[in-house]
């Protein structure tokens, strides 16, 4: 029930101490109050002067009042605690998807990222503080009071010993049926939260193809789902808690009964019999407290997990072993039985990947969708690590991985869709290259083929682009993607994973023309299913089924009938698989 991860916190031992000193306070108090009115009640019964009453009744108030002021101010120190260390775990977390970057967000999904970053922690917040403080009500408060209606009649203290093992293994059946229960839900509500980032994300294609209100009426039915497993947790909750407040209630009638027979008989008189029955509800609510919220905090308690499993995915070490100033026209780069498999998958997607690229080659990948050109890609940017060591090598320097700090400096990525940043035209272009010259970036937007639309614009290269601005095209962002590569010379490594893959055909070719000549100088690797693109590349990669079943010259592949190039060509051509 108690969360080991939580002694991991930051210091979390004086904290804890300070919380024990207050919660051992508050029992005293909480004894004292009660005894206190039980006198008050008694003299008054035996009618004494009301000035006689006087002294119980100051006491009284004082333990009532501390008891209450300890309260606030254990919420006061566990809030406090539990807000740092949250905040400790957000930046973190941001710290851990900064440096992780595209591996982390596509394993999550974006939704799940806002949902820990956001939502989770708060709930994480909550569990810290409410936990912690039930805990400790529970460990110390029921023991004390109990020590003192043994004090007064060890029988009664004996009953209601007893009966708190059962009421215990009552609770944690119920609360294991919960614990299902908010599972669920909080995996609910993980999937709602990335299908409605997704359906957000895609909501234009969505609209196109007449699919939005489908779509709705699915998000809908996940946030019914959503709806339905949080309503059955509730479900639970709430019966559990009616559950321990019935069984607690009655056991407390169960003493009052035996108290008054025993007054009845003679055995007691009335001022130990009165102090253990105001004791006795005392005894049972930290539990009750404790039962009421577990529930609540289970959702802290999933999102914690969730944080955790983020915070301790293994960050690449080793990224500064490579040595690599610029990439020139005699440096190397060497794959050599490359295997990569997913995380939970059995198959490789990549397998026995071997080959040799120097100077600016420009290199094409092609195969059809599902071979593995992105996954290739993605080793070749440093995003995701091959199996094995010793399969990479930088200029004969034997690496592990391409997650190094000198060759990331080396290369531009373009994705299908590159990111425009909710900014101005021109800060989206001087991305890499702040503080660029004007005529530099005049003559980049030129060559990029971006000068129509920048004179277009009223606001020319101020108008503010991106999410929320003036929308480009598809084939005007991979425009702008050209020339923030233009304006980086420094840069000799270009990484494309089929940037034209949803343009119309006319539109690539225009941009080809614009991208053609930024490939001189530069090693470029080219993912496409388009084999056009062939006649601008120098070498090719052929993929199958995450096999590298050819490579060579284009020009010499395409000239043997029975190549893998050619068999590819005529299936993609005939439509016989997919692009
Ligand atoms: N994050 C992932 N987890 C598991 N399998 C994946 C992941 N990404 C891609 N795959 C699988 O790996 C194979 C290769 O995918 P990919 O490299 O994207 O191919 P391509 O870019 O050629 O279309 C596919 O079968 C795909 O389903
Ligand atoms: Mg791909």
């Amino acid at each position: 029930m108690f969360d080991r991860r939580l002694f991991d916190l930051p210091k979390i031992k004086g904290t804890l101490f300070i919380l024990m000193i207050l919660t051992g306070i508050q029992a005293l108090a909480i004894v004292a109050q009660s005894i206190f009115l039980a006198a008050v009640i008694v003299d008054l019964w035996s009618r004494h002067a009301f000035a006689t009453v006087l002294p119980s009744l100051a006491g009284f108030a004082l333990a009532f009042m501390l008891r209450q002021l300890l309260v606030v101010f254990k919420n006061t120190l566990m809030s406090h605690f539990a807000g740092k260390a949250v905040e400790n775990f957000r930046v973190q977390l941001l710290e851990k998807y900064a440096a992780m970057g595209a591996p982390l967000i596509t394993k999550y999904g974006t939704g799940h990222a806002v949902t820990s970053l956001v939502a989770g922690l708060d709930n994480t917040k909550n569990y810290f503080q409410l936990l912690l403080i039930k805990m400790f009500d529970l460990s110390i408060i029921p023991w004390i009071v109990l020590i003192a209606i043994t004090y007064f009649n060890w029988i009664q203290g004996l009953f209601l010993l007893l009966i708190f093992p059962v009421i215990i293994i009552f609770f944690i059946i119920l609360g294991l049926a919960a614990q299902k229960k908010a599972d669920d839900e909080y995996a609910n509500f993980k999937n709602l939260n990335n299908r409605f980032v997704d359906g957000l994300r895609g909501l234009p294609t969505l609209k196109q193809l007449g699919l939005a209100n489908a779509y709705g009426r699915e998000i809908y039915t996940i946030s019914e789902d959503y709806r339905k497993t949080t309503m059955r947790t509730l479900r639970i909750a709430i019966t559990s808690t009616f559950a321990l407040d019935f069984f607690t209630t009655l056991s407390i009638a169960v003493l009052a009964v035996f108290l008054g027979l025993d007054l009845l008989n003679g055995k007691t008189i009335l001022f130990p019999a009165l102090s253990i029955l105001v004791l006795a509800p005392e005894y049972f609510l930290p539990l009750r407290n404790f039962a009421d919220d577990y529930h609540a905090t289970l959702d802290g308690k999933n999102a914690l997990t969730d944080v955790m499993a983020v915070l301790n995915r293994p960050e690449p070490t080793d990224t500064k072993l490579l040595n690599l100033d610029t990439w020139r026209s005699d440096s190397q780069l060497t794959l050599k039985d490359l295997d990569f498999y997913y995380e939970d998958e059995d198959q490789p997607t990549l397998a026995d990947i071997s080959f040799q690229v120097a100077g600016y080659q420009r290199v094409a990948i092609v195969g059809e969708s599902g071979s593995g050109k992105s996954t290739l890609l993605n080793l070749l940017a440093g995003f995701l690590m091959p199996n094995d060591d010793e399969v990479i090598a930088v200029n004969q320097e034997i690496l592990p991985h391409l997650d190094q700090e000198d060759w990331q400096k080396q290369y531009f990525y373009m994705p299908q869709s590159p990111y425009l940043f909710h900014d101005t035209l021109r800060n989206n272009l001087v991305f890499y290259t702040p503080g660029v010259d004007d005529d530099v970036l005049k003559e980049a937007i030129q060559q990029a083929g971006l000068k129509d639309l920048v004179d277009s614009l009223p606001d020319g290269l101020d108008t503010v682009v991106g999410e929320g601005g003036r929308q480009l095209s598809g084939g005007q962002s991979q425009r702008v993607a050209l020339a923030r590569m233009l304006l980086d010379p420094s840069r000799r490594v270009l990484l494309f994973d089929e940037p034209t893959a949803h343009l119309d055909i006319e539109t690539e070719l225009d941009l080809k023309k614009s991208m053609a000549p930024v490939f001189d100088q530069h090693l470029v690797f080219f993912a496409t299913h388009r084999l056009h693109w062939l006649n601008q590349m120098d070498y090719v990669l052929v993929l199958r089924h995450g096999h590298l079943v050819e490579q060579g010259k284009p020009a010499e592949l395409l000239a043997k009938p029975d190549s893998q190039l050619n068999s590819l060509r005529s299936e993609l051509q005939q439509g016989l698989i997919h692009e």
